[in-house]
C-alpha cells in the first residue's frame, strides 16, 4: 500500500524544481517588521509567501494552518518569542503544544510534517533565524508542492 508521503516522494522525481510557497506566522513582540521577516526567507520565496502578524503565538490556531494548506500554500511557517521570553508569559508553550499535535496529525494524514515550521527565536540572532527557515524551506523543495490543496480539506457529507 502506498502511502501519501511515498506518493509525495515519487513525485519528487518527476517534478522540475519550484519555489515554495509559505504562509509566515509572526509574534509581533519579537518580530515586529514584516519586512525584516520578508528578508529571512530566499528573495523568490518571499515574493510568493504572504505574511501575518500576531499579537502572540498563542494566538496561532491549528485552523489557521489547514486553512493555509488548503488555499493552495506549500508550507506554514510560525515565528515567535523564545521561551521564556513571551510577552504574555505563557502564549509559546501553548502554541508549542497546539502545533506539535499539529504536526503529528499532519504526519497521520499523509501530508510531509516538516511542511509546518515553528521556530522560538531571539529577534538579535538574525544567523540562527536564517538557518531554521532555510532548512524549512529547503525541505519543502524537496518534497515538492502541496499537491492536496483544496482536496486535503472536504466537507463532511450531510
Ligand atoms: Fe511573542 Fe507570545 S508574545 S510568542
Amino acid at each position: 500500500m502506498t502511502t501519501h508521503i511515498e506518493a509525495e516522494d515519487e513525485l519528487v522525481l518527476k517534478r522540475q524544481p519550484f519555489v515554495p510557497s509559505l504562509a509566515v506566522f509572526h509574534c509581533r513582540w519579537c518580530l515586529p517588521e514584516t519586512d525584516l521577516v520578508r528578508s529571512f526567507l530566499p528573495p523568490e520565496v518571499a515574493e510568493c509567501s504572504t505574511f501575518i502578524t500576531l499579537n502572540c503565538t498563542a494566538r496561532m490556531e491549528a485552523e489557521f494552518a489547514i486553512k493555509a494548506f488548503s488555499e493552495g500554500f506549500d508550507g506554514v511557517l510560525v515565528l515567535g518569542c523564545e521561551i521564556g521570553e513571551c510577552h504574555f508569559r505563557t502564549g509559546n508553550h501553548q502554541a508549542v503544544k497546539r502545533l506539535a499535535l499539529l504536526k503529528k496529525m499532519m504526519s497521520l494524514c499523509g501530508v510531509y510534517p516538516a511542511r509546518l515550521g515553528f521556530f522560538w527565536i531571539s529577534p538579535y540572532d538574525e544567523d540562527a533565524i536564517r538557518k531554521n527557515v532555510g532548512s524549512m524551506v529547503h525541505g519543502i523543495s524537496s518534497v515538492g508542492p502541496f499537491k492536496y490543496g483544496k482536496t486535503w480539506i472536504r466537507p463532511r457529507p450531510r
